[in-house]
């Protein structure tokens, strides 16, 4: 059973009424019920948290070794400006996948460039809560598939 600990950052915490147009109505609560309910489903064990405050975020990625296999992570605007969190994703070395509601693709500039995205395995952009639900499939999937390699299975490419 895969244990993936699911990170938000700033400003998350105020999903539901924030900017409506870009990023939905749906609450930060019903996104994390959603994830449990899913890894339950997948069978993986959820854990979420949501923080404003980089070295939080830090802190919390570096204490995962050992107590998480995965991190998926939406680190809100710290993705376009944190080369701290890059490099604890990339130091911690946990497979993570980075997700957004909004497609960062198609915004300002300084959207479309990600430190954290560089470090991760992958990343699901711009379906709203459904980045979540498609991110914690793909990394429970990659984390299953690496589990297999392993035991001598067939690594996904
Ligand atoms: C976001 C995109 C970021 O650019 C922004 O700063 C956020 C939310 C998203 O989920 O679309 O806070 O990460």
């Amino acid at each position: 059973m895969s244990r993936v600990l699911v990170l938000h950052g700033p400003n998350l915490n105020l999903l539901g009424t924030r900017e409506p147009e870009i990023y939905g109505r749906t609450t930060l609560a019903e996104i994390d019920a959603r994830l449990l309910a899913l890894g339950a489903e997948l069978g993986a064990t959820v854990e979420c948290r949501q923080s404003n405050h980089e070295g939080v975020l830090l802190d919390w990625i570096h204490a995962a070794r050992g107590t998480f296999d995965g991190i998926l992570i939406n680190p809100g605007a710290f993705t376009h400006t944190s080369l701290a969190l890059a490099d604890a994703v990339a130091g911690v070395a946990i497979p993570t996948v980075e997700v957004h509601l909004s497609n960062v693709h198609a915004r300002e500039p300084i959207r479309q460039k990600s430190y954290v995205g560089a470090k991760c395995v992958g990343t699901v952009s711009g379906f709203g809560p459904d980045s979540y639900a498609l991110g914690l499939r793909a990394l429970v999937d990659h984390l299953s598939a690496r589990d297999s390699a392993g035991r001598g299975g067939v690594p996904k490419p």
